[in-house]
């Protein structure tokens, strides 16, 4: 079996404890590296000043090694909070408006991916299998391509990707486009970003579709498919049942006493419709005046990315519209919103999970959204919360037992918590054991087989056909 190098731009390094934060992303791709051997390569988090960065750090776990490398401040700024988060990830959402385009951001993006591809390309043996992940590193294949690579390299995106008319808003978006034809094999959470990533190549007359997910484009064949991502969904479900005893979790359910919970989970970002959501909820009570002091809305929302200025200005907006509905709902005896501005461990939030009577998920756009899938397997299966879902999520194309909602339209989610509430014990258990079903049979570690099986399986793109 080939050794499997994966590269991303943040690296889930496990901790000397043993790492039990670690997401289901991180813990899939580490059994699929422990199973093979091999190597996670990305940015350490950490800036080097002004000096070019010293070698990759390099540290051995079992038959994993983790390979880091620092940036400069100017790698930092331009690639990654440049150009990264403020083109692609707005771009990606279908946020035109907020996308900020400038030159240095564009260069550093790709200097930093050919910085990447002459940091890994000396690690790299020739059966080795390569997998890329996310927005950052999208033209890294072409770089290690022009260094003369000849490995399997597959790409995945986490996130959405956008219909053509947003995407050619973008100035590079051609060698953005030019970046993917050098995969094998590209990887989208759903078939709607697929059918995006298709309908561009179609109109700008740059592929052919050659049927089979096989694309002709940029004088390559590669394929491109759907692989939507799951979670640990049995181990998630176990930590949930168990996370009941936690401390912090029995303070909470003792403190909502006689009250049904309302929980939502976010990164502080833009995508995720938390203001929207807060203005629903504030709706629903107005709505539905007998639901006053008889639910509390939790929402947890760490910080992210708060030196990139819409992030900061988000961070004020929604702490100012959380304290304006509790002023404008909320009674003497009775705070309806409880917000949350920083991260609360993973065996706190599973056991919240499954103390909420409904999950609100409400994000305008997100790539799949795995709080939604996380939500489903915390639950009580005698007593399933309900969850309220964004239509614009990944996951709703798979969660078809949850209550799909238009976030921008508020009247419509307020609606959804209030049907949610009232909902009999029998048809929660239903729409939930179909949901749960689903996820049980999807979960991350299909989702890894699949895309490294499907990325062996690519007909070869090189002519000469070296390799395999
Ligand atoms: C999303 C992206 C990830 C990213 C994460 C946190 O989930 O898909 O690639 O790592 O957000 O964002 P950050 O900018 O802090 O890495």
């Amino acid at each position: 079996m080939s050794r499997l190098i994966v590269v991303s731009n943040r690296v889930p390094v496990p901790s000397k404890d043993g790492g039990a934060a670690a997401g289901g992303l991180a813990v899939a791709l580490q059994a699929a590296l422990l199973e093979r051997g091999g190597i996670w390569m990305g940015w350490s988090g950490e800036s080097s000043g002004d000096r070019e960065p010293g070698a990759l750090s390099l540290q051995q776990k079992g038959n994993i090694t983790f390979a880091l490398t620092d940036l400069t401040d100017t790698d930092v700024e331009e690639y990654y909070r440049g150009f990264a988060n403020r083109v692609l990830w707005p771009i990606c959402h279908y946020r035109l408006d907020l996308a900020e385009y400038g030159r240095k951001e564009m260069a550093g993006y790709f200097r930093v991916n050919r910085f990447f591809a002459h940091r890994l390309a000396p690690l790299i043996e020739p059966d080795d299998i390569i997998w890329v992940h996310d927005y950052h590193l999208i033209p890294l294949a072409a770089e290690l391509r022009q260094m003369g690579l000849k490995n399997r390299i597959g790409f995945f995106l986490h996130i959405p990707w956008p219909p053509a008319d947003i995407l050619v808003t973008m100035p590079v978006h051609e060698e953005i486009m030019r970046g993917l034809s050098h995969y094998d094999l590209v990887g989208f959470q759903t078939d709607y970003d697929l059918q995006n990533f298709a309908g561009y190549l179609r109109r700008e007359g740059i592929g052919d579709d050659l049927g089979n997910g096989l694309f002709d484009s940029h004088g390559r064949i590669f394929k491109a498919g759907a692989y939507p991502i799951g979670i640990e969904t049995a181990a998630f479900a176990e930590f949930a049942e168990k996370a009941a005893n936690n401390v912090m979790v029995q303070k909470t359910r003792r403190s909502i006493e006689g009250r049904e919970m309302i929980i939502g989970v976010d990164r502080l970002d833009y995508s995720k419709g938390i203001i929207q959501r807060l203005e629903a909820f504030e709706r629903f009570i107005s709505n539905n005046p007998a639901y006053q002091n008889k639910v509390t809305f939790l929402q947890v929302t760490p910080k992210s990315r708060s030196e990139v200025p819409e992030y900061e200005h988000m961070q004020k907006m929604v702490a100012e519209q959380a304290g304006r509905v509790n002023g404008a709902v909320g009674t003497v005896d009775w705070v309806p919103i409880r917000y949350v501005n920083r991260s609360i461990s993973r065996n706190v939030l599973a056991g919240l999970f499954r103390l909420a009577t409904i999950g609100l998920v409400t994000p305008l756009r997100d790539g799949m959204n795995l709080v939604a899938k996380e939500y489903v397997a915390a639950q009580d299966p005698d007593r399933p919360g309900i969850l309220v879902l964004s239509r614009f999520a990944g996951a709703a194309r798979e969660l078809k037992g949850a209550l799909l909602v238009n976030p921008y339209d508020v009247e419509g989610t307020a609606n959804a918590i209030a049907r949610g509430l009232a909902m009999s014990l029998e048809e929660r258990r239903d729409r939930w054991s179909r949901m749960m079903e689903h996820l049980l049979s999807h979960d991350v570690s299909l989702w890894c087989k699949d895309f490294l099986r499907d990325l062996v399986a690519v007909p070869s793109s090189d002519r000469s056909g070296a390799q395999g």
